[in-house]
Formats: C-alpha cells, sequence, structure tokens
C-alpha cells in the first residue's frame, strides 16, 4: 500500500502516469471508478482551497467523504492525534486526507492505518498536491518541454510548504528554481537566491509567488509595525504589471492570495496569471491521486 506524504513517494514515472489520468479528468465530470469506496478528511488548519479541492475530486469519482470537524472531535477531549486516526482506521476508510500544523505528523500515523494516507500539509514541511498540481499546470502549459525553464519562488520561502514541495518536486523535471526573498525568509539552498526579482526577471518563465506565512512566524509585531512591514515587503515582492512588463512569464500562486501583497489586483486579471487554472488542475491532479492510491493504478 502506498501513501502520499512527500513528493518523493512517487517516482517520475509514477507522476507523468498520474498526469495522463489528470488530462482524463480535467473536465472534472462525474464517474464511478470510486463507488462505494469511503474517503476520510482530517482538517487541523485552515484551508478552503485543498478541502473543497479533495472532497470535490473524492466526489467526482463516485466516493463518499466524512469531513472531521476537528474543532467539535475528540481532539479537544484530550484524545491523541495517532488515537483519533487509529479509530476512524477501525472503521474502514479507503483513504484518510489530513493537514496538520506539526511536520511529520502524517508520516508518523502510517503505523496506525490500513488505507493511504494522503498529506494535505503538514506544518511547514510539506504539501504534496499542491506542488503536483502547479508542476501539473507547468506541463500542460508548455506542453511537457520544461526542461531548463527558470521558475522564481517569490516570498515566505522559509515557512512554506509549498516552496519546500516544489523545490523537491521541479528539479527532478528539469526546470531551475530561483529563490526571490528578502533576507528574514531565506533558507540555506543550492539554488540562486535573490533579494530583487529584477536581476533575475529577464530569464524567467515562471513566477510562483507565495503568501506571506504570518501564523508561522514566531516573532509577534504590534499592529503599526506589520503595517509598516507589509508595505515595505509588497513594494518590492508583489507581482505587478510594471515589474513584469510585456514579458511572457507564467505568474502562479497557490492561493490564498493577499492582494496587493503578493499580486496586484490588474495582474491577477491578467492573461498570464493561471491562479484559477491552477485551482481546476488541482481537482484533476487529487482525482489521479485518490485513484491511484486507492485502486492501487
Ligand atoms: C497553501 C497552504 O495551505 O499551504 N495553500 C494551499 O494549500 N493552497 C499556502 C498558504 O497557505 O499560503
Amino acid at each position: 500500500m502506498k501513501h502520499l506524504i512527500t513528493t518523493s513517494d512517487f517516482s517520475n514515472d509514477e507522476i507523468l502516469k498520474l498526469f495522463n489520468d489528470a488530462k482524463l479528468f480535467l473536465d472534472l465530470s462525474s464517474n464511478k471508478l470510486l463507488e462505494g469506496k469511503l474517503i476520510v478528511t482530517l482538517f487541523f488548519e485552515n484551508s478552503t482551497r485543498t478541502r473543497s479541492s479533495f472532497e470535490i475530486a473524492a466526489k467526482r469519482l463516485g466516493a463518499d467523504v466524512v469531513n472531521l470537524e476537528v474543532q467539535t472531535s475528540s481532539t479537544k477531549k484530550g484524545e491523541t492525534v495517532e488515537d483519533t486516526v487509529a479509530n476512524l482506521n477501525a472503521m474502514k476508510p479507503d483513504a484518510i486526507i489530513i493537514r496538520h500544523s506539526e511536520c511529520g505528523l502524517p508520516n508518523s500515523l502510517k503505523s496506525y492505518v490500513n488505507c493511504p494516507i494522503l498529506n494535505a500539509g503538514d506544518g511547514k514541511n510539506a504539501h504534496p498536491t499542491q506542488a503536483l498540481l502547479d508542476l501539473f499546470t507547468i506541463m500542460e502549459h508548455f506542453n511537457y518541454d520544461v526542461k531548463d525553464k527558470n521558475i522564481a519562488i517569490v516570498g515566505d520561502i522559509f515557512n512554506s510548504r509549498v516552496a519546500s514541495s516544489n523545490l523537491e518536486l521541479l528539479p527532478r523535471f528539469g526546470l531551475k528554481p530561483i529563490l526571490v526573498t528578502p533576507k528574514e525568509f531565506r533558507v540555506v539552498s543550492q539554488y540562486k537566491t535573490v533579494k530583487n526579482i529584477n536581476k533575475v526577471i529577464d530569464k524567467l518563465d515562471v513566477i510562483m509567488s507565495l503568501r506571506v506565512q504570518h501564523e508561522r512566524h514566531t516573532f509577534t509585531l504590534s499592529d503599526d509595525e506589520l503595517e509598516e512591514n507589509t508595505k515595505k515587503y509588497s513594494k518590492k515582492y508583489c507581482i505587478t504589471k510594471k515589474m513584469m512588463g510585456s514579458r511572457d512569464i507564467l505568474l502562479m500562486h497557490p492561493g490564498p492570495v493577499n492582494r496587493n501583497i503578493d499580486i496586484s489586483d490588474e495582474m491577477l486579471e491578467d492573461p498570464r496569471s493561471k491562479v484559477l487554472e491552477q485551482v481546476r488542475n488541482g481537482v484533476a491532479v487529487r482525482m489521479a491521486c485518490l485513484k491511484k492510491l486507492i485502486l492501487n493504478q
């Protein structure tokens, strides 16, 4: 039995096969591939896109979905997550999808279950389905010819699980990451890192903008300091039309977008922005992941 905890759980061949399936699912119409299967979602952290995307993916495949409301679950009565998961597993679901703020938790749950676990994000560690849908979006756009394409990952790299999963996955297919980040959010990396996007913008094929992950910051700022920092940050890192010019660059963001801090209103409307296409692709890619892991094919 296979799980999807990090992108390294799937080989490149498996991913290309997964993308073939995702292509077939792209119209997001319903089928009965997972009829009679039951999928449990357990989201201990906020989510709009990922949770609804997984639920819609499961339902489009004909599966039933139980969303455990963690705010009213027994973890609130002192039960450990491990025990909650072992109890859910005893009810024989066909897959468990989990998001939690603790890095490594989904991996440690593998020994408590008899069904696949899909990691929907663990702290700043990994968000494999996001990276898969990002790669799929890039692949589809460039007709699967992505070798040596330069992608700038812009923003709070240090705290972003989207960045870490993409940094594991994209280079495996020949993409060349460049990290664009203020020194506060820098990571030790084998990849070129710059503070100013203008230094590299002429060679970019893709920009992946990220949200500043305030909820993971260990420092606290007063409202005034936060406003001041945000102003300074957006001046340099917000992706605007002025910055992009007429360059043919694909603009991506995993959501939620902080408008005019991550990306300007104007650029979100621009045809180069693929933000909503990523959301649509996300359902198709998650359908393919559920099919692969539950049916083992
Ligand atoms: C991201 C997440 O939760 O990791 N969003 C998502 O899943 N689409 C990124 C974020 O919260 O900024």
